[in-house]
């Protein structure tokens, strides 16, 4: 059913990128072009040296390895592969608006508009068109009046939303095993067909059962609403924290205690200096908009805490560093370990690891970062991009945000040393080592409570960690 099949995928990102490459795989019949504006990002996804992929995930290489070349296909020729294909899927980005009506919040489908006016315009046989991006409910529709709008005659298009639920530094093993695929179409004759045929595509590889198709509407909110419960998960779990720090309970004990309820689970409540990532709260924000849109008010304040309760953590702990060290950090050093927004990413869209950079350098601290997979250029991008922090209006921003080629190299002659991010290899730096080269009183904040504790107090660090008891001889934080 789906031998000789052609399927395209307008954008070549975090999604579309992996997503393919595992179509790819998993259904070698099938030919899969992966296309983007960017000429660069797509040298990169064709570079000799599967080290220089756009995307960084574990196996990712592999898969890539496996197929490029044979039946996965990176290009800028958007027009022609489109034209070439009989399923064009469409993964570009959605980010929330920065302007006019809906500013800060709505996300912008203007990229799908555009992609769906490509679409129309270059397109001589039948196609079904795969909403990939998530999107605000409805914009399904807004696709399939601009393809009938502007499609040559006897064209025609059926649309599909199918979200992508797979998480960044796991995606592969996701992609391979999902937790279900979402599909969503038309109840009419031409839909189910579309459906269907999405559907052959992913049971090469995905049990039956785990498809679950619905109609367009409800496919495009789940996956909103998905994003929404994980990370109303974490806010949650923080806001507990925060009352753990000043009682005595110790947040990792609650989550247990209270994830080992079936009807609660023991996932996503592990507390932290907040969710960072490109989706969540652009999602939230996006369902918020959404809900006061159809006249919901209480709906979207509901919701809206969710992301509040997130501001708040990041903002707690970064002041929490400064209160713990005297009042001030105004000239010390503070290594922070990790930079990425969640560990096995190079990913550092919309990382709390910014936002406490931010609030520190405001603070005249001196930051000296280590992250094993991000590089300095991508720091300073995304200080700018969701910070506003700028050379031209942080004081020495070059000499007071330095990135480090170690752990122990950021450490020496540091203050104190903060975990942004849940790097495995974290628990296994040289502690001891560490602690000989930074100043007295040395400082852990463990914003990821990777660390192991009473071994560092043991060496002489004051430790601080969200949601537990503090050092006997450390304030509250
Ligand atoms: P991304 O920014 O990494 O990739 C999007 C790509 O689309 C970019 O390379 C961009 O150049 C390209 N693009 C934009 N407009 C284009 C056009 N008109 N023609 C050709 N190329 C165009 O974004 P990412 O992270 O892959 O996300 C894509 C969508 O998937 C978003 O809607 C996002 O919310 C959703 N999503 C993201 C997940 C993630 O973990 N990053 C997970 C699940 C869904």
């Amino acid at each position: 059913k789906i031998d000789g099949l052609k399927v395209a995928c307008i954008g070549a990102g975090y999604v579309g990128g992996p997503t393919m490459a595992v179509i790819a795989m998993k259904c070698p019949t099938v030919t899969v072009t992966v296309l983007d504006i960017s000429e660069e990002r797509i040298a990169a996804w064709n570079d000799e040296d599967l080290d220089n992929l756009p995307v960084y995930e574990p196996g990712l290489a592999a898969v890539v390895a496996e197929t490029r070349g044979r039946n996965l296909f990176f290009s800028t020729d958007v027009e022609g592969a489109v034209a070439a294909a009989d399923i064009v899927f469409v993964s570009v980005n959605t980010p929330t608006k920065l302007h006019g009506v809906g500013k800060g919040r709505a996300a912008d489908v203007k990229n799908l508009e555009a992609c769906a006016r490509t679409i129309a315009r270059v397109s001589s046989s039948n196609k079904i068109i795969v909403e990939k991006s998530t999107v605000p409910i409805k914009t399904a529709e807004t696709i399939r009046r601009v393809l009938e709008a502007n499609k040559r005659p006897g064209c025609e298009f059926s649309v599909l939303s199918n979200p992508e639920f797979l998480a960044e530094g796991t995606a592969v093993d996701d992609l391979f095993e999902p937790s279900r695929v979402l599909i969503g179409g038309e109840d009419k004759p031409a839909g189910r067909t579309a459906v269907a045929q999405l559907a052959a595509v992913y049971n090469n590889w995905v049990a039956r059962e785990r498809i679950i198709t619905t109609n367009l509407w409800s496919s495009e909110l789940s996956k909103l609403v998905a994003n929404a419960f994980l990370a109303q998960r974490i806010s949650s779990i923080n806001s507990i924290s925060a009352l753990c720090e000043r009682t005595g309970a110790d947040v990792s004990e609650v989550a247990r205690a209270v994830g080992s309820d079936h009807r609660i689970g023991p996932n996503f409540l592990k507390a932290s200096l907040g969710f960072g990532g490109s989706c969540f709260q652009k999602d939230i924000l996006n369902l918020v908009y959404l809900a006061e849109r159809f006249g919901l008010p209480e709906v979207a304040a509901y919701w809206e805490q969710v992301i509040a309760m997130n501001e708040w953590q990041k903002r707690r702990f970064a002041e929490g560093m400064v209160s713990s060290m005297f009042n001030s950090v105004s000239g010390k050093r503070i290594a922070l370990l990790g930079f990425a927004f969640k560990k096995d990413t190079a990913d550092v869209r919309e990382t709390a690891a910014a936002y406490v950079s931010k609030f520190l350098l405001e603070e005249r601290a001196h930051l000296r970062v280590y992250d094993p997979k991000v590089r300095l250029p991508a720091m300073l991008s995304e200080l700018d991009y969701t910070c506003g922090v700028t050379p031209e209006n942080c004081p020495d921003l070059a000499t007071r945000f330095v990135s480090c080629a170690s752990a122990l190299e950021a450490c020496d002659g540091a203050d104190a040393l903060a975990v942004m991010t849940e790097w495995d290899e974290f628990a296994s730096i040289d502690f001891e080592a560490a602690f000989a080269a930074m100043r007295k009183p040395a400082f852990v904040f463990d914003g990821r409570n990777v660390l192991d504790h009473a071994k560092l107090r043991a060496i002489g660090f004051q430790v601080y960690v969200i949601g537990k008891p503090t050092s006997p001889s450390a304030t509250v934080m």
